[in-house]
């Protein structure tokens, strides 16, 4: 069962104007490690971190919670499999609200899509419920 769904579009240059005025302070605020390096690795550093800020407002919007003050956006984060699929994980307040939301018996997995389109970074996240002994019968990957 579909449990919540999110949808952010971010403005690169905003957050390139943003990288610009507050560095350090502002990637080390918002964005993990695993993040940061994937970003500094491109050679559209904005357009990456725009779709990675893109993520974390629409996985606060299928938490249910958006963005209030003092959340950290750090515990919403963005890997990359060897594929280059994007991979949304949750740790601390978000990783606790994920697991508030979900059914008895049931197991929760985010699902994320991002783009991009100078000037807009685009995310989709759908947070997805299924029952744990349906888990089991899946074939390991
Ligand atoms: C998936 C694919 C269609 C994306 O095309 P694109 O025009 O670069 O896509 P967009 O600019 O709209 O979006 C880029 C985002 O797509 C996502 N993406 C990349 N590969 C993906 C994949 N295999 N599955 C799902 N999403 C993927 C990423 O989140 C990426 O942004 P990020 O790298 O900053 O996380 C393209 O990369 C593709 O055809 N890949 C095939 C697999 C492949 O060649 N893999 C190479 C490594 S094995």
């Amino acid at each position: 069962m579909i449990l919540g769904v999110g949808t952010d579009l971010a403005n690169i240059e905003r957050i390139e104007a943003t990288l610009a005025r507050f560095g350090d302070r502002f990637k080390n605020r918002v964005f993990t490690e695993t993040e940061q390096k994937k970003a500094e690795s491109r050679e559209d550093v904005a357009g990456t971190y725009a779709k990675r800020w893109a993520a974390k407002e629409a996985c606060s919007k299928a938490l249910g919670t958006g963005l209030r003050m003092g959340i950290s956006w750090r515990d919403m984060s963005v890997s990359n499999l060897r594929s280059g699929q994007p991979v949304m994980a949750v740790t601390g307040w978000a990783e606790k609200r994920l697991l508030e939301m979900t059914p008895e018996g049931y197991i929760s997995t985010i699902h994320v899509s991002l783009t991009d389109d100078h000037p807009w970074a685009q995310a989709f996240v759908v947070i997805e419920a299924h029952p744990k002994a349906q888990s089991q019968d899946l074939p390991s990957a």
